[in-house]
């Protein structure tokens, strides 16, 4: 009888323990979306393929980049947008699996044929942002460098965002 009842308080402390654990590890669920701000990369089915790179600015401080990953570049190479910009990244690809990361950022992204990948994300500091391949994907895997170029104003943007060359425009050499 009395080693029961101490059974009984230890299966309860057990209970205790676990309930409390997974109140805690819901918790910090919680706190990394809502405090931290990390976030799923998620594939979106709501914007047209496409197969050129663009970048689009919606608002003051709000821009859209279209990326295309292809051997061995990305499209567009070079972006520049202003410091305290909110940019929406889409990635796809034209022919194998790339990935991009941008370095000093959470963007992580996977780049899939036929398919879109997004993400969202603040530029708070200037800078130069690398942008590189992080999947395996070809003798020149390593070449795959782009940048985002974060300034405290930009002239000119437009003409900027025109003037990107990518290596398919001068013929699949490459220019960097
Ligand atoms: Cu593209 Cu590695």
């Amino acid at each position: 009888m009395e080693n029961e009842k101490i059974i009984q308080q230890q299966e309860k402390k057990a209970l205790f323990i676990s309930i409390l654990l997974m109140a805690v590890f819901i918790s910090m669920i919680v706190y990394g979306i809502k405090g931290v701000g990390v976030d799923l990369p998620t594939c979106i089915s709501n914007v047209q393929p496409y197969e050129t790179g663009k970048v689009v600015q919606v608002s003051d401080k709000e821009y859209e980049i279209y990326y295309v990953a292809r051997m061995w570049f990305f499209d567009p190479q070079n972006v520049e947008i202003p410091v305290g910009s909110k940019v929406r990244i889409y990635l796809t690809s034209l022919d194998v699996t790339h990935g991009l990361h941008i370095w000093g950022t959470n963007v992580n992204l996977m780049a899939i044929p036929n398919a879109v990948n997004y993400y969202e994300v603040k530029f708070n500091k200037e800078g130069e942002y690398i942008v590189s391949c992080h999947e395996y994907c070809g003798i020149a895997h390593q070449n795959m460098i782009g940048k985002i170029i974060v300034k405290s104003s930009i002239e000119n943007l437009g003409q900027n965002i025109n003037n990107i060359q990518t290596a398919a425009q001068v013929g699949g050499e490459k220019t960097w």
